[in-house]
């Protein structure tokens, strides 16, 4: 049993890579990325910057081929998920790690009630049968808000709106008791309110089942929303990791900067949009050196040249960038 704050999961420089018609894409090219126990881990960036291989490299769902697990350590409370077979890591999917997706209707099995696909993973990792099954599977329709949990638990999937879908994607994700919670995206193919609707179960949950979740999203304002720690990935790589009051208060690295600016005038409703200039680089072909210096202000010979490593910031943070290397700020 883990202690709050101790590592459930730590991913240490993993490298993910695809052969594509492009050329070697670096999805993944260095990650180092950790959640404790008992907190939301929020993992935040651009579309294409790697979050979902990163998350599928945890469960060993990344397609082989066209990828390529190239090299890093998956530790998770305390063994290697890269060095364990295959076998072993399914049996840890579902039971110790769930993970709930975007699209909750390509997740459910539409030819089977979604009282079933609760109950499959009761039955699997909890050892109930028939009607203690069912009541379980009953109870978690309850715990996830659904009203008429005993007339619900017979519908197929096409019976229930997006919403209600994404919550028996949770309610199976949860039936397990995971010992960690990947959700990718979990909201965002429903409508705002519905989003605010799931997220708000989703703090709740938190509270009352105690879940340590690994929440990818490309939105700011839900890592405010929901998250105690964030790390933001850049072209394959973590640029910066902090408790989140520090990220909006003083986010150190130009990329995080230019994140937190954007949704402060969203915030403030200004009609023009502060976004970052420029867009991310090619996957199949990084820049040399800092992988943001080409939209980054405050580039120099460097950073077109020399790749950062880490600075620690405090003991609870680091970036990397050289500007914070070098112990100051270029105006
Ligand atoms: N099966 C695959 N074959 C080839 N390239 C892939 C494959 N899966 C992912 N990639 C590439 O890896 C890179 C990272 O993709 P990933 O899906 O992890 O991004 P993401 O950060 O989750 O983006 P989004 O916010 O759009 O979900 C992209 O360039 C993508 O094209
Ligand atoms: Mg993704």
């Amino acid at each position: 049993m883990e202690r709050e704050g101790d590592a459930v999961l730590s991913i240490r420089d993993l490298r993910v890579h695809f052969s594509t018609d492009r050329g070697l894409v670096r999805a993944v090219d260095g990650v180092d990325l950790s959640v404790r126990a008992g907190e939301t881990m929020a993992l935040v960036g651009e579309s294409g910057s790697g979050k979902t291989v990163t998350a599928l490299s945890i469960m060993k769902l990344v397609p082989v081929p066209p990828g390529r697990i190239v090299s890093g350590e998956i530790d998770f409370r305390g063994e290697d998920l890269l060095k364990m077979p295959l076998g072993k890591v399914r049996e840890k999917r579902g039971r110790d790690i769930a993970m709930i997706f975007q699209e909750p209707a390509s997740s459910l099995n539409p030819t089977i009630t979604v009282g079933e696909q609760i109950m499959e993973a009761i039955r699997l990792h909890q050892g109930l049968r028939g009607r203690a099954a069912l009541e379980k599977a009953i109870e978690m329709l309850n715990l996830v808000k659904i009203q008429n949990p005993e007339k619900r638990v017979r519908e197929y999937p096409h019976q229930l709106s997006g919403g209600m879908k994404q919550r028996v994607m949770i309610a199976v994700g949860l039936s397990c008791r995971p010992k960690l919670l990947i959700a990718d995206e979990p909201t965002a193919s429903l409508d705002v309110t519905i989003q605010a609707q799931i997220l708000h179960l989703m703090k709740e949950l938190r509270h009352e089942v105690g879940t340590t979740t690994l929440l990818i999203t490309h939105s700011l304002g839900i890592v405010a929303e929901m998250a105690d720690r964030v790390s933001v990935m850049y072209a394959g790589r973590i640029v910066e990791t902090a408790p989140v009051h520090d990220i909006f208060r003083d986010p150190l690295h130009p990329y995080t900067r230019g994140l937190v600016k954007s949704i402060v005038n969203m915030r403030e409703e200004r009609r023009r949009l502060d976004v970052i200039p420029g867009a991310p680089p090619n996957p199949a072909r990084l820049p040399e050196g800092c992988r943001f210096n080409p939209r980054c202000e405050y580039a120099d010979e460097r950073c077109r040249r020399e790749e950062p490593g880490y600075a620690r910031v405090g003991d609870a943070r680091w970036v990397r960038c050289w500007m914070t290397l070098e112990g100051g700020r270029r105006q």
